[in-house]
């Protein structure tokens, strides 16, 4: 996450980070994040309660959610959380009821068809739309600051963000002409946190800098921030899974027609699958192939066998990967997955009764110290 961090502020250093906490709200890495100065972009009541227990200042937080229970709406605002998104016409008439000081963030809807999770059919206002918007917000006397946005996410295309902020510039000029003080943009999240991904973060910031740059340039005064989720978080955890079971079966020796390969196939069951952390491999319609690998090393001569990964619940969609080629497992060895911080914990389930994974955090003395322990001085200085 350190390193995360560092290639963010390099990369993108007029792009303040508000990290999405319903990617992972593991208290280590908001710790870690809210000592590394990032501000938090919080969901519902629940998340702000959790970043202001851990120290969060209101003003580090945006209520990034444009469909917000009252209730929830009630405690941002007798919290100090000020700023809040909002794509409709309802959405405002509740803002001036219990929020009528916030501080409003239009999102709007762009392309994101290049994303490989898209969001823009479910949340943003459409061009068409913002100037009725707008004067309602002005005749309810509210308070609209800024633009958002969220191109989708895992990304693909770095022109998504140039066409996104071109947007952002129309909706900013229609607004200043209807008297709003815009000063804020929220280019959102979608950036990928693998080394692997097919488009590099710094294909993304060389766009997003140039796109500013045109429509935004530092003398316009506007605070750019960013809403990036699985960014920070995804390369920094790795899943172990337990063995818990395993059956071999014997398959008919005349559906081979390779007299070399075994016939045995292998059936192991894990204490993780798509009811606990591995939930994407049914959320996630583009997810990539899930590649479990030993937690020992492996001779290239070892006997591979024809293995499918069950996880441990009654459901046979329960499936982790099917087909996969590995060395004879058993009851009791480790399984390991890569890229597992982002979306995963917080989206697993206890059905039929399997507790949630637990999350054990492993960094250096002088990180502890300096970012994570809870008690750590708060004029840690920041890097
Ligand atoms: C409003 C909002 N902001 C930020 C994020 C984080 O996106 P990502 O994890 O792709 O960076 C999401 C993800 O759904 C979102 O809905």
């Amino acid at each position: 996450m350190f390193k995360s961090h560092l290639r963010w502020i390099t990369n993108l250093p007029r792009v303040k980070p508000f990290y999405a906490v319903k990617c992972n709200n593991t208290p280590t890495v908001l710790r870690m994040l809210s000592a590394l100065d990032t501000g938090f972009d919080c969901a519902s009541k629940g998340e702000i309660q959790l970043a202001l227990s851990l120290g969060v200042t209101p003003d580090k937080i945006i209520y990034a959610h444009t469909t917000k229970p009252l209730s929830h709406i009630k405690y941002a605002c007798a919290h100090g959380v000020e700023m809040m998104t909002f794509d409709s016409e309802d959405e405002l008439l509740k803002m001036s009821l219990c929020h009528a000081k916030a501080k409003l963030v239009l999102r709007i809807a762009v392309d994101d068809s290049k994303s490989l999770i898209r969001l823009s059919s479910k949340f943003g206002a459409r061009l068409v739309s913002v100037g009725k918007l707008l004067e309602r917000a002005g005749e309810l006397g509210l308070d609209v600051i800024g633009v958002s946005f969220h191109v989708g996410s895992k990304c693909t295309e770095s022109l998504a963000f140039q066409q996104a902020i071109a947007d952002a510039r129309h909706v900013f000029d229609i607004a200043n002409l209807l008297g709003f003080q815009m000063s804020l943009l929220d280019i959102g999240g979608g950036f990928s946190g693998r080394e692997d991904f097919q488009v590099k973060f710094e294909e993304f910031s060389e766009v997003i800098n140039g796109a500013l740059d045109e429509f935004f340039p530092p003398d316009s005064g506007v605070q750019i921030i960013a809403e990036p989720g699985r960014y920070f978080v995804e390369s920094a955890f790795t899943l172990a899974a337990n063995v818990i079971a395993k059956r071999v079966v014997i398959d008919d020796m005349d559906e081979h027609c390779d007299s070399e390969a075994s016939p045995k196939r292998m059936m192991y069951y894990l204490s993780e699958g798509v009811y606990g952390s591995l939930s994407f491999l049914i959320s996630d319609p583009n997810h990539g192939k899930v590649e479990p690998y030993l937690h020992r090393a492996v001779e290239s001569s070892e006997q591979r066998y024809r293995s499918v990964i069950w996880g441990p619940t009654c459901d046979s969609t329960d499936k982790v990967t099917d087909n996969y080629w590995i060395p004879e497992l058993h009851v009791g060895d480790w399984l390991l997955i890569d890229n597992m911080g982002a979306y995963s914990v917080c989206l697993s389930t206890d059905f039929n009764g399997f507790e949630r994974a637990h999350i054990y955090t492993v960094v250096t003395a002088e990180t502890w110290h300096a970012f994570i322990k809870p008690d750590r001085p708060r004029s840690t200085p920041v890097v």
